[in-house]
């Protein structure tokens, strides 16, 4: 659409979360007056023009349902990016549903959100077997994986086609400037290196309204995933206003 045009997947998990606080217990349900409904978050993210939605179904289904997956893939006309865990669960539900892409991510049950990048490299036959499945199935993989050389290495060899780097380390140190500079440093070599090997690179977690600045001046980022600042956000101004907010700041001057 846009030369260098860096792509918005809003990631829809909080929206969810907030339902999940009041109607834990009547997950049968939807829309109507089990509200918030990501579904109909995702509609409007659609229509202020995001370019995909993101979910993260998680084994103990504390946002996202699973039948929030499937009423998304009937419903939307952007890619959905489902991103899992390396269960032989969420390969089957993956098989299923198919996605556009999916994103493979660690997954532990205490951690509020996802912590760290996917450790590729120290278990890679687990990985390259979820990998090999998703391809055979027609769906495209990225990996979330720390910015660093090991990892980008080892993704090279699975023959993804995305990677999508960890952001958090950058957004978490954001407010010390050493650590800013050091971290947008490894966040830039990392997608350079990625680029060497052909891998498309995407950017997510803890980016937000501010930090976005940073990052959206590494050279050719396709895509950044982008949930808690957008929903918080939209709770002030509503979701089309945040996502319209969110895509100018990652591409300011374009539209
Ligand atoms: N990308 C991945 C792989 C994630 O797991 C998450 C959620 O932790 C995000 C992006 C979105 O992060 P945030 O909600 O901080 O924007």
């Amino acid at each position: 659409m846009y030369n260098n045009y860096i792509r918005l997947g809003v990631n829809i998990d909080h929206c969810a979360t907030v339902r999940q606080a009041r109607y834990r217990n009547y997950e049968r349900l939807s829309g109507g007056i089990v509200e918030p409904d990501p579904l109909f978050f995702a509609l409007l993210a659609e229509r202020a023009g995001a370019d995909g939605i993101t979910v993260h179904p998680r084994a103990d289904g504390r946002h996202i349902q699973r039948g929030d997956v499937e009423r998304l893939c009937a419903a939307i006309q952007i890619p959905l990016n489902m991103e899992m865990g390396c269960t032989r669960e969420m390969v089957a539900f993956a098989v299923d549903i198919k996605p556009r892409t999916v994103c493979l991510v660690p997954e532990t049950r205490d951690e509020v959100t996802t912590e760290g990048g996917l450790d590729i490299a120290g278990q890679t036959g687990r990985v390259l077997d979820v990998v090999e499945a998703m391809h055979a199935n027609g769906t495209d993989v990225s990996l979330f994986i720390d910015p660093e050389p090991e990892q980008i290495e080892c993704a090279a060899k699975m023959k993804v086609r995305f990677v999508e780097l960890h952001t958090g380390s950058f957004a978490n140190g954001w407010h010390s400037e050493s650590t800013r500079v050091h971290e947008l440093a490894k966040i830039r070599a990392a997608t350079e290196l990625a680029q060497q090997y052909g891998i498309t690179v995407n950017l997510g977690h803890g980016i937000n309204y501010t930090n976005v600045a940073d990052l959206r001046s590494i050279p050719g980022i396709h895509e950044m995933n982008i949930g808690h600042t957008i929903v918080a956000r939209a709770l002030m101004v509503g979701v089309e206003e945040a996502v319209k907010e969110m895509r100018r700041r990652m591409n300011p001057g374009l539209f």
